[in-house]
């Protein structure tokens, strides 16, 4: 890792309240793609509360709010029914609970596509009630006038192009896209017009590797892949599939660990301990004072 940690205890009228580091910035994100190239390829994580935002901080330079929270601890069938509160409760404790990584939160379906003056005020609430840094929202072409909208308007946006699963009713499900000449040149296109428009990095999800190569070269913005390219600029995955929570994930997830083995087996053995009355043993037990 090659971020630099900086101890930052002055204060000053800009920076009232001291944080023991510096945090990364949404224009140091986007220097990191130089002339066309990232050299060190971008990190970025899932995170959705305060406990993992502390324990993914040290490793990333982005944490995404992502609205997969509403599957992920929700237990929603889709990302369709959350909401701007619960985006705005999640993006808040993801801040608090970090110090380096730039921290973009997602905006819910329903909070930005009506017209880019809804997708402001959106905007501007996520922005002062968690304190992150920049908005994430789904869609290429159709969404090219509402970024530059909020960008113009000091509202760093990060677009997310390929498999939207916001879109998921129109798309018919979450299989990868650009498979036909139609939809490859579409994505393209979708590429082209959100770095037109000012966003500063776009996420490029589930699309065939072609597609992921080829906007990673014509792009002068980062582009973060998930299910596209070791050669993106950058990579992002949902924390709890890298992690192995859950028996069954996408083919372009990696599994660093097996979490679910680790809760079923420690949970087996507290519910044993209890059952056997062996917990709590006299270590958990408070002692009359002698
Ligand atoms: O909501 C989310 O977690 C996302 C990532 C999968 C990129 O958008």
């Amino acid at each position: 890792m090659s971020t630099t940690y900086t101890l930052d205890t002055s204060t000053s009228r800009a920076n009232p309240t001291p944080t023991p580091l510096k945090r990364l910035t949404v224009p140091g994100i986007q220097r990191r793609k130089f002339e066309g190239r990232t050299d060190e390829p971008l990190v970025m994580l899932t995170a959705y509360t305060a406990r993992q935002a502390q324990l993914l901080d040290p490793h990333c330079d982005m944490l995404l709010v992502g609205d997969s929270l509403g599957q992920v601890i929700y237990g929603l069938p889709s990302t369709i029914p959350v909401s701007l509160e619960m985006m705005c409760a999640h993006g808040a404790a993801v801040v608090r609970g970090s110090y380096h990584s730039v921290v973009i939160v997602d905006m819910p379906f329903g909070s930005y596509e009506a017209s880019p003056q809804q997708a402001f005020e959106s905007a501007s609430r996520i922005l002062k009630e968690t304190g992150c840094a920049a908005v994430k929202l789904e869609g290429g072409v159709a969404m090219a006038d509402t970024i530059s909208f909020l960008a113009r308007r000091g509202i760093p946006v990060m677009a997310h192009i390929g498999l939207t699963p916001q879109a998921v009713n129109a798309l018919g499900g979450y299989a990868a896209r650009g498979r036909s000449q139609e939809e490859y040149e579409k994505i393209l296109g979708d590429g082209k017009a959100i770095a037109d428009a000012g966003a500063f990095s776009v996420v490029l999800e589930g699309v065939i590797e072609p597609i992921a190569i080829a906007l990673t070269e014509t792009l002068d913005i980062p582009v973060i892949g998930i299910g596209a390219s070791a050669r993106c600029d950058g990579q992002v995955l949902v924390t709890e599939d890298m992690l192995g929570l859950f028996e069954r994930t996408p083919r372009f997830v990696k599994r660093y660990a097996d979490m679910s083995g680790l809760v079923s087996e420690a949970v087996t053995r507290y519910a044993e301990e209890v059952r056997g009355r062996r917990f709590p043993g006299v270590e958990q037990v408070y002692l009359p004072k002698k």
